[in-house]
């Protein structure tokens, strides 16, 4: 299977049956990191699931006959309980970006949707395909979200305003108070959605998301995952919060429900502190040495509060990609617009330590 595939591809099925056969070593292939290359490239957590998300996900499998019922409120309690919400506040699908979906076509029917130039795309197809007008407004000279500018661009054709914070893949994240102003102007004449997929990892998480805005009944939806900080990004579990009439709008339009092994796993990670703080600590001490692997190599990355780190790495990031292919590390190539910018995803220890020499290697040769 051709390496440059992006997950978007390739979590479509759109690889051709032809490439799939050609290299498919049997019948069936596990997912996750091809045989002996090292994956940096998607953002997921290979510290996860933790092993009481895999207990629960097995027992589940067990009655895999059956629709998933209880576990749906299961888990929607235990999030809600954790966030001061209620259940009504709340929406399950299929990974975050299914919800992300949803609410693009819902509030995408009634206007047009404004988000940041450089972010993150993989819903924003989908939502072109179903006839959704996107205006997008560039970033900030450092590389930030501009609010100022997003805020002006809000006029009576727009219907719903997107923000990923920390952004992907800059790795930036706003100030939460900032962000909260903005909310609460801004969600005077639209629906401000904000991705907050890396939201554990952040600094200050608790001063970073808008959840308290949920609460206070504005015009905002927060939107989550357990694929990042919960390592279950194959399990395809997210959801979303938001005042009860937001959250219905959404679940109207998700079309996936999370599926019951998922959904277990989830309720039991959500809950495992020790593994959250682990997993944690884990992806901040590998974010130190991917900094570190830059700025050894004189090149400055963005700050990140995410599970990976974009920098500029003055040379053309998809050549550079194909290269570190060849010795076997799997990192994005170039971002639309962003030719230069390289974003690498944390890893094990021991893989970052190997991106370390290979990153060196390559740079210098
Ligand atoms: C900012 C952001 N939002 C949402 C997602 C989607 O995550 P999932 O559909 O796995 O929950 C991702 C995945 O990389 C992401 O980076």
């Amino acid at each position: 299977m051709s390496l440059q595939l992006s997950r978007r591809a390739v979590m479509r099925g759109m690889v051709s049956t032809a490439v799939s056969l050609a290299f498919a070593p049997s019948a069936f292939a596990l997912h996750g990191p091809p045989a002996g290359k090292i994956a940096l490239r998607f953002n997921e957590n290979p510290y996860g699931p933790s092993a009481r998300a895999l207990k629960a996900a097995e027992e589940a499998l067990g009655m895999g006959a059956y629709y998933p019922t209880d576990i749906v409120g299961d888990l929607m309690g235990a999030i809600a309980e954790k966030n001061k919400i209620g259940l009504d506040n709340m929406v399950l699908s299929s990974g975050s970006n299914e919800a992300l979906q949803a609410a693009f076509v819902a509030w995408g029917k009634k206007g047009k949707v404004l988000l940041p130039e450089l972010t993150y795309t993989d819903h924003l197809a989908y939502s072109r395909r179903m006839g959704v007008e996107l205006v997008t407004i560039p970033l900030g000279e450092d590389m930030a979200i501009d609010l100022d500018k997003m805020s002006a661009a809000v006029d009576d054709s727009i219907s719903l305003v997107y923000i990923c914070n920390p952004n992907n893949p800059t790795g930036m994240a706003l100030d939460g108070d900032a962000l909260r102003d903005f909310c609460r102007s801004v969600g005077k004449k639209a629906v401000v959605l904000i991705d907050e997929a890396y939201n554990e990892l952040t600094d200050k998480p608790e001063y970073t998301s808008m959840i308290d805005l949920v609460r206070e009944e504005e015009n905002v939806v927060v939107m989550r995952t357990f694929s990042k900080i919960f390592g279950m990004a194959g399990l395809r579990v997210g959801y979303g919060m938001a005042r009860p009439d937001l959250a219905e709008t959404i679940a109207g339009h998700v079309m996936a429900w999370p599926n019951g092994p998922g959904m277990a796993a989830a309720h039991a990670s959500y809950q495992d502190s020790e593994f959250i703080r682990f997993s944690r600590a884990k992806v901040i001490e590998g974010r130190n040495m991917v900094n570190a692997t830059f700025r050894r190599n004189g090149i400055e990355p963005l700050p990140s509060q995410t599970n990976f780190v974009y920098a500029d790495i003055g040379r053309n990031a998809t050549e550079f990609q194909k290269r570190m292919d060849e010795r076997d590390i799997l990192i994005r190539g170039s971002f639309e617009g962003y030719p230069n910018y390289s974003r690498v995803s944390m890893g094990k220890i021991e893989d970052l330590e190997a991106f370390d020499r290979v990153f060196t290697e390559v740079y210098n040769s």
